[in-house]
């Protein structure tokens, strides 16, 4: 009877069911025209201090003092556009700013030996661009030195040349403070080319007067950060609105759980614009019955998405909703369905959003929405019971932007018909936004794409969402080649793009999992997958969400199954398609789903058909016969290039069904089985394009590295390699 705990797709992005979760909202920053952005110009400030900067690293090199001094006399007085804590107690902090060309660093640290900094497509040392910091204790002098980790060793070398420049560098009796910059690509193939992806932002930190000896790091770590992301906390000042649950308690036996609330927006005389959020982790472990505030402990927030509600006359039911604690995601009031316009969302890694200067969304209208659904996605892997008022802090302003926008969910329907294998190295799948979607719901002039955010869980890579224009595809929208999910953002699209009515969307992801033993489903829950973009664009269209799965039949049939116990394949799909009433299953069937499912699977975070999975049991072909489909998937000889090959293919160039989502919860085309566009696709020349004019920085004190010393573990090897090229000179 209620078997809509796994029932997708019906309504789109909503609480429990629904289909595309996570969004992630907005972004900072306009890019239309790069120089007028708040970070162009603070860049050309930052050139502008170059010769400041000369300067004082010339006051820096005459003064051979230590200890005693006035630090404020070696700040380079920059602006610095980001600042990052790289690990939880923010014992190293990272500051920088960016030109075209060049990126400066402030790296202050807890430590008076040297401190490490390394850049990577992976969380280790091999391959990584590494820099190492210090101030000579006996004379003051800092010194940086380029060096990085050889491909198949956990050591590393300096440099053949340097490519960073020391500007200036100072220690007190805690902290070691040094400021250098390098080119962002410096044609070096032993330095990282700092990028739009993310990149793995290693550290490491030398004991007390490790300057120049052989060091042994007392701490290391890293963080995924994109260093060339834009950022615009507007100036003006900003009135807030606190969106948040009110001591939720999470209990202790409940791995994933989902909680909607639904909020009045703020009582508004007129029109405003939302710019921009912050998330508000408020949670606190339960310890013997008492709910207890810990500084490094975990927060369970998985992710949380704001949700705009379609308007509904019944205002005394949706005030009476307003003023409750909210429901458990599965168990929400039918009517929430409406709810499905994201607004905002965080995940896990995000420190909030700014949305570019050009574009508000609206909030308080004469006529306009009243009512937000909160959706809260608890991960509680480890299982402590927590008291939660996290939720959502919202900024808005009663100076309106020059555009009204609004977000547009797009990728791949989340499900279980998305399958990624175990042991793939690259394994694709894509979710095609259709023409007749596209067609039917934009204006005439089309839309303007502002930003995008990509969204996948662990295994995910890569991340494009492309753009086809009948049967020609034009440059990526965004993409991102280093995707971790640990690190979620969303991306100005430079110069922002014109989406015309009846151009495609194709959100395609790229998967490893190497690392799995058993073949990954879609789902909400941080082990399973999705692959989702959520589109920034302006004006304000009547889609809500753009997405496709595989057919049910056609998927079955790409894993070699005709038919199960007791279902068609009709009835197999129709439960995948509809919300809720499964009247057309055979009786025994639905009680014993009924039993398995209920709690269980809502504990487990089996929705979206995973617990169907594991039910519906093989008839044809008699090879696979009486297996569930679960312990046919788990047994099929993934490690078999060709047959794993063959199943993407199917599924990525075969047929899709796609669906088409209005901000009312109703259809905006009809739902459609089609195949996969036909297209040319772009060819990038990128890598012809790219200009290396990079002068290198040598220091005179640096010789050639020789890499024939001991290997040492980690970070620790290639500071101690380092070193050791200095001390030799
Ligand atoms: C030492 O330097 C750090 C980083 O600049 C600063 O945060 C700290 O307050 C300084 N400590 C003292 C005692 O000046
Ligand atoms: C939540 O509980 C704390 C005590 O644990 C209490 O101080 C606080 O007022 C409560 N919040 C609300 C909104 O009731
Ligand atoms: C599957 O189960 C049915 C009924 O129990 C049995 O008749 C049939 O032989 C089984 N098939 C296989 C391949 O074991
Ligand atoms: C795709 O389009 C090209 C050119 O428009 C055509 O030659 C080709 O046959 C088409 N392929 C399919 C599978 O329709
Ligand atoms: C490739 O380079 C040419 C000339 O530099 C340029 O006109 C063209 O737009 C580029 N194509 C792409 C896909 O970037």
């Amino acid at each position: 009877m209620h078997l809509q705990i796994f029932l997708t797709l019906s309504a789109v992005l909503v609480c429990d069911a629904k289909l595309p979760r996570l969004n992630r909202h907005t972004q900072p920053n306009e890019l239309s025209n790069p120089t007028q952005n708040a970070q162009a110009q603070r860049l050309i400030q930052t050139e502008a201090k170059t010769v400041k900067t000369n300067r004082i690293i010339d006051q820096y090199r005459v003064r051979h003092r230590r200890d005693v001094f006035d630090s404020k006399s070696y700040e380079s007085s920059l602006i610095w556009a980001h600042s990052e804590r790289l690990d939880e107690n923010g014992d190293v902090l990272l500051r920088w700013v960016n030109s075209d060309s060049s990126i400066t660093f402030r790296l202050e640290a807890r430590t008076r030996g040297y401190v490490g900094l390394g850049f990577n497509s992976a969380r280790n040392m091999r391959g990584a661009d590494l820099v190492v910091a210090w101030v000579d204790d006996r004379n003051g002098n800092a010194q940086v030195l380029d060096c990085h980790g050889p491909e198949f060793d956990d050591l590393a070398v300096a440099d053949d040349v340097q490519n960073y420049e020391l500007i200036s560098g100072y220690q007190n009796d805690t902290h070691t403070t040094v400021e250098f910059r390098r080119q962002l690509d410096t044609c070096d193939k032993q330095d990282f080319a700092i990028g739009e992806d993310t990149v793995q932002v290693l550290w490491a930190l030398g004991p007390e007067g490790s300057d120049g000896e052989l060091p042994k790091h007392v701490k290391s770590g890293s963080r995924p950060l994109r260093l060339l992301q834009p950022v615009a906390k507007p100036q003006v000042p900003l009135s807030n609105w606190d969106v948040r649950l009110n001591n939720l308690t999470i209990p202790h036996d409940m791995a994933t759980l989902f909680w909607c609330k639904i909020f009045k927006a703020p009582d508004l005389p007129k029109k405003h614009h939302i710019v921009g959020y912050q998330p508000i982790i408020d949670s606190r472990p339960i310890k013997n019955k008492v709910p207890v505030v810990e500084k490094d402990s975990l927060s369970p927030v998985h992710h949380m998405v704001l949700y705009e509600c379609a308007e509904d006359p019944d205002k005394q039911l949706w005030n009476d909703w307003a003023e409750g604690d909210g429901f458990f995601g599965p168990n929400r009031p039918s009517q929430w369905a409406t709810c499905v316009t994201p607004i905002a969302a965080w995940a896990i890694g995000s420190k909030g959003e700014y949305l570019p200067e050009n574009v508000g969304i609206p909030v308080g209208e004469k006529s306009g929405v009243s009512y937000y659904m909160l959706e809260v996605h608890y991960d509680n892997q480890a299982l402590h019971e927590v008291l939660d008022s996290s939720g959502i802090r919202v900024y808005y302003t009663p100076v309106l932007r020059a555009h009204d926008a609004a977000l547009l969910g797009a990728g791949i329907g989340v499900s279980a018909l998305h399958v990624i294998p175990p042991k793939q190295r690259q394994y694709r799948t894509v979710g095609i936004c259709s023409p007749e979607c596209t067609e039917s719901t934009m204006p005439e002039e089309g839309i303007n794409i502002v930003s995008v955010l990509l969204h996948a869980h662990g295994t995910g890579r890569k991340i494009a969402l492309k753009h086809i224009r009948g049967t020609q595809e034009l440059p990526v929208i965004s993409e991102e080649n280093s995707y971790d999910a640990r690190y979620q953002q969303s991306r100005i699209v430079p110069g922002g793009r014109k989406f015309r009515k009846g151009d495609t969307l194709i959100t395609e992801c790229t998967y490893d999992s190497t690392t799995r033993d058993k073949p990954i489903l879609g789902g909400y829950s941080a082990s399973q997958e999705m692959c989702l973009s959520f589109v920034l664009y302006y004006p304000r269209t009547e889609l809500a969400g753009c997405y496709s799965m595989t057919p049910v039949k056609e998927f079955f049939e790409t894993f070699g199954v005709r038919e199960f116990y007791g279902l068609s394949m009709l009835q197999v799909e129709n439960i995948f398609l509809s919300s809720g009433n499964l009247e057309n299953l055979p009786p025994q069937l639905e009680i014993d789903m009924q039993q398995r499912y209920s709690e269980e699977t809502a504990m487990q975070g089996d929705d979206q058909g995973v617990g169907l999975m594991k039910e519906l049991i093989i008839r044809e072909p008699v090879e696979f016969q009486n297996k569930t489909f679960m312990a046919h998937l788990n047994e099929m000889p993934w490690s078999e290039r060709l047959l794993t090959e063959q199943i993407e293919k199917t599924l990525y160039k075969g047929s899709h069904m796609t669906f088409c989502k209005k901000r009312d919860d109703s259809w905006g085309a009809p739902i459609q089985i089609q195949n996969y566009p036909n297209y040319t696709e772009i060819i990038s020349n990128e890598t012809a394009e790219k200009s290396c004019h990079y002068k290198s920085v040598r220091l005179p004190s640096v010789t050639k590295a020789s890499a024939t010393s001991a290997t040492y573990n980690k970070l620790t090897a290639i500071l101690a390699l380092c070193v050791t090229v200095i001390v030799a000179r």
